[in-house]
């Protein structure tokens, strides 16, 4: 091959390419927002079933922190469903059986899924986000990353103080139906995560 056609195949090869390259950089973020919405959507069914394994295992309090947190995830799912529609796509859900343990490994599953979403999951899909500009999706992403963080904290108190847990009735929680803060009480007049006013929060016990 001489130098001009060698040059010419370069061309070629590069037209080829660099829009596929653009294409899948942008489209990034929706298959991000996709990947968290199904996270999110499984989790809400996870933490029901949770809650159910807990109230059978008479663990009250743990029963009703797991259905706090199934509502603060249907929240985030419909959050990240509308951005994706924003974002010109249509969010698809896989639902999964759930893997239903003893209440002291679904507390240790669900650290795990909470703590992999804090400081893999999210920060990742956010760097993203904002590296496309898309700050509807930095705004949701980040929401539900401080609602995780929550989440996280939670369940491990819940899991340290397991033994003081059992026997224990229904407890009240607190879940921002803006962006799925969850609290053990409202002792602010707004969501310390999305500012809404303290009306937002709904009871879930
Ligand atoms: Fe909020």
């Amino acid at each position: 091959m001489d130098k001009f056609a060698s040059i010419l195949l370069a061309f070629i090869v590069a037209a080829v390419a660099l829009p596929t390259l653009a294409t899948a950089a942008t489209s990034n973020t929706v298959e991000n927002l996709q990947t968290a919405y199904n996270g999110e959507s499984n989790a809400h069914a996870r933490y029901l079933a949770f809650a159910q394994k807990a109230d059978q295992e008479q663990y009250g309090e743990i029963a009703s922190l797991f259905r706090a947190a199934a509502k603060a995830e249907s929240v985030h799912a419909a959050n990240h469903a509308a951005v994706i529609k924003k974002l010109g796509g249509t969010a698809e859900l896989k639902l999964e059986t759930p893997v239903v343990k003893s209440t002291k490994e679904n507390l240790e599953a669900a650290i795990k899924g909470e703590t992999y979403e804090r400081d893999t999951m999210y920060p990742e899909f956010l760097k993203q986000a904002r590296a496309e500009g898309k700050r509807q999706a930095v705004r949701t992403l980040n929401l539900a990353m401080m609602a995780e963080t929550e989440h996280a904290k939670l369940y491990a108190d819940a899991l340290n103080n397991l033994a003081n847990l059992k026997n224990t009735k229904a407890k009240e929680y607190y879940v921002c139906t803006v962006c799925g803060f969850t609290s053990a009480k409202v002792d602010y007049s707004k969501c310390p995560a999305c500012f809404s006013h303290k009306d937002k929060f709904e009871k879930v016990s």
